[in-house]
């Protein structure tokens, strides 16, 4: 298993992995609008690749197996869409992408390390909890700029034709 950069190429298994993995996101979550988003701001996101079958010339075919977005704004690190395979999980991959994401905030001088958890997302603790992330006495508060509604349009292909455009 390697984790490495995210690449122009990884867009489609990624895409695939996530609406998998999470498949309630709201539109402005979309995977590549996320991907094209994070990328245009800072390159810390990683994937995981394995070895999945030997390919015509005997060189070995590579599938995503897992994902991590890191973000770093100056005062706290964040992590983001950690995500495995169902069917490479509890195999220590999640925890390698996570370790590997905090190696790469703390060479930027990250001093603390935030996620969020969704509350309905029980089993998530246990995995950060043995990474050494415990929940902290604090409220979380957000709030949806509309930025996140014209990026999803921006995102969409135009209608072709004025008579395209849905009523
Ligand atoms: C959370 C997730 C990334 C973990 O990935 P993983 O590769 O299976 O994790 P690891 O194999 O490194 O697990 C390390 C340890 O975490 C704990 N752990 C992991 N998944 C667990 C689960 N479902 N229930 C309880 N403990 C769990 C275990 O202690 C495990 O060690 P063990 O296998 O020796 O018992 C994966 O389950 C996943 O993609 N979940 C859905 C997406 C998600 O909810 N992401 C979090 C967004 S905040």
């Amino acid at each position: 298993m390697n984790i490495r950069l995210y690449q122009e190429s990884d867009a489609k298994s990624v895409s695939y992995l996530w609406n998998q993995v999470f498949p309630d996101n709201p539109s402005h979550n979309a995977p590549r609008l996320v991907i094209t988003k994070k990328l245009k701001v800072q390159p810390l996101f990683f994937v995981a690749e394995k070895d999945s079958a030997i390919g015509h010339e005997g060189t070995a075919l590579r599938a995503i197996v897992g994902t991590i977005m890191a973000g770093y704004d100056g005062h706290r690190g964040w992590l983001y869409t950690v995500a495995v395979t169902p069917q490479h999980r509890r195999q220590g991959i999640g925890s390698k992408l996570v370790q590997h994401a905090e190696s790469a905030l703390i060479a930027m001088g990250c001093p603390k390390i935030n996620l969020q958890v969704r509350a309905s997302n029980a089993e998530v603790v246990a995995f950060y909890k043995k990474l050494g992330y415990f929940t902290e006495e604090r409220i979380t508060h957000g709030k949806t700029s509309q930025i996140a509604c014209w990026s999803v349009l921006e995102y969409l292909p135009l209608p072709s034709k004025l008579t395209d455009v849905p009523v």
